[in-house]
């Protein structure tokens, strides 16, 4: 099953495509979404990425004309630094990439970030295909057109690199999400999509799929057994749901009564620090060398229901059954060792979701929505750090 789901962002409408096959076939529909002639494809592939598909991805290239180079990136939040950024822009530059050329970025989201912004700030900006080889890059990086990398701004506090200050809104020209991919991925990696997903769900209400989070739920077995059908249909819900969202409100300035594009960072506040705090082990299942995004953004949701539980605003008996969704879907809600509360919240404070001076949190609300909070009492936000330590 194919789906084509148009994303009006920017001065612009962007395809998204999913479906089985679809990069061996990429080059006609990457000509026909550029509006010049293109000569040359840099491609960043991310170092998961079996060689098969970049190779793939350059025949089909080459059969409309572009000549490709591919350079690989290692996938850890490390290497989406401003070393990497400029590795590519020199890169691009020794291939000679001209305005009309085009960076293709194909990995997961943080390969798209990086690429993504390169292809933004070269040459004052080049087209992008954002080619997603992670469930949770088809699911939410790949589409809105954020770009960004990490800040390593030194000493004291702010020791721990920043995540995403640096970076610029640059809407992919087409998104290629090729379910194929999605089949040499280990399960965890599928899991912390699903985390996204399941983040959609929460927020689906208002956004025009209320069915979403329980379809997703009936079709965990299939998804995590990576079944192509179940996978395109799951992507092709997700991203119209995405792009939903974003249309309203591009460039995340909605204030916090119409929440806008800022509530897809649902869970995301505490989720953030807890992926910026080193080898951080998840419960349940012991999960070596840190969280990884999904999974930080999971325990999240288990938090920012507690927050606004505590607040009056979220049904009290939600994150306990958010608790048993996401264990249901192997994804960990709980975190050993996580360090005392004020360390955290310095965290959360150089989050780039802080306004002003104030901590901003989206909290989930009855019948599927959410809503922004801006420096809840600090006794309800340790009671959602309660609810996440082991
Ligand atoms: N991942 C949240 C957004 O794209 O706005």
């Amino acid at each position: 099953m194919r789906y084509q789901i148009p994303i009006h962002a920017g001065e612009r409408t962007c395809t998204a495509h999913v479906g089985s096959g679809l990069i061996a076939n990429m080059g006609p529909v990457v000509a026909s979404a550029l509006r010049r002639q293109a000569r040359r494809a840099f491609i960043v592939a991310d170092s998961r990425v079996p060689g098969a598909f970049t190779l793939a991805a350059a025949e089909s290239l080459k059969g409309v004309g572009l000549a490709s180079r591919v350079v690989a990136v290692k996938p850890s939040e490390q290497d989406k630094s401003l070393a990497s950024l400029e590795r590519l822009l020199v890169e691009m530059a020794r291939m000679r990439l001209e305005r009309d050329d085009i960076v293709v970025a194909m990995g997961g989201g943080i390969v798209g970030d990086l690429a993504g912004f390169a292809a933004a700030i070269y040459r004052r900006g080049v087209p992008v295909v954002q080619c997603p080889t992670t469930l949770l890059a088809m699911v939410d990086a790949s589409v809105g057109g954020k770009t960004g990398i990490n800040l390593d701004a030194g000493e004291g506090p702010l020791a721990e690199p920043l995540k995403n200050v640096v970076g610029a809104f640059h809407h992919p020209h087409v998104v290629i999400a090729d379910v194929d991919t999605l089949r040499s991925l280990p399960p965890r990696t599928l899991r912390c999509g699903l985390a996204e997903c399941i983040k959609h769900g929460l927020l689906a209400g208002g956004a025009g799929d209320p069915g979403l989070l329980d379809w997703t739920r009936g079709k965990f077995a299939s998804i995590l057994s990576a079944d192509p059908a179940t996978l395109a249909e799951l992507v092709s819900r997700n991203i119209a749901l995405k792009a939903r969202v974003v249309e309203q409100d591009e460039r995340e300035q909605a204030s916090d009564e119409a929440g806008g594009r800022a509530l897809l960072n649902l869970g995301h506040t505490f989720g953030h620090a807890l992926e910026t705090l080193p080898g951080l082990i998840g419960h349940p299942g012991s999960l070596p060398g840190g969280l990884h995004h999904g999974e930080a953004v999971g325990i999240g949701l288990v938090a920012a229901a507690t927050l606004g539980a505590a607040l009056g605003l979220t049904p009290p008996d939600m994150a306990a059954s958010l608790r048993e969704l996401l264990e249901e879907a192997g994804l960990p809600t709980r975190v050993d060792h996580l360090p005392e509360d004020d360390r955290i919240i310095d965290r959360m404070r150089h989050d780039k979701k802080v306004q002003g001076a104030a901590m901003r949190f989206i909290v989930p609300l009855a019948g599927h929505g959410a809503k922004v909070v801006r420096d809840p009492p600090i006794q309800a936000i340790a009671a959602a750090l309660q609810a996440i330590r082991l």
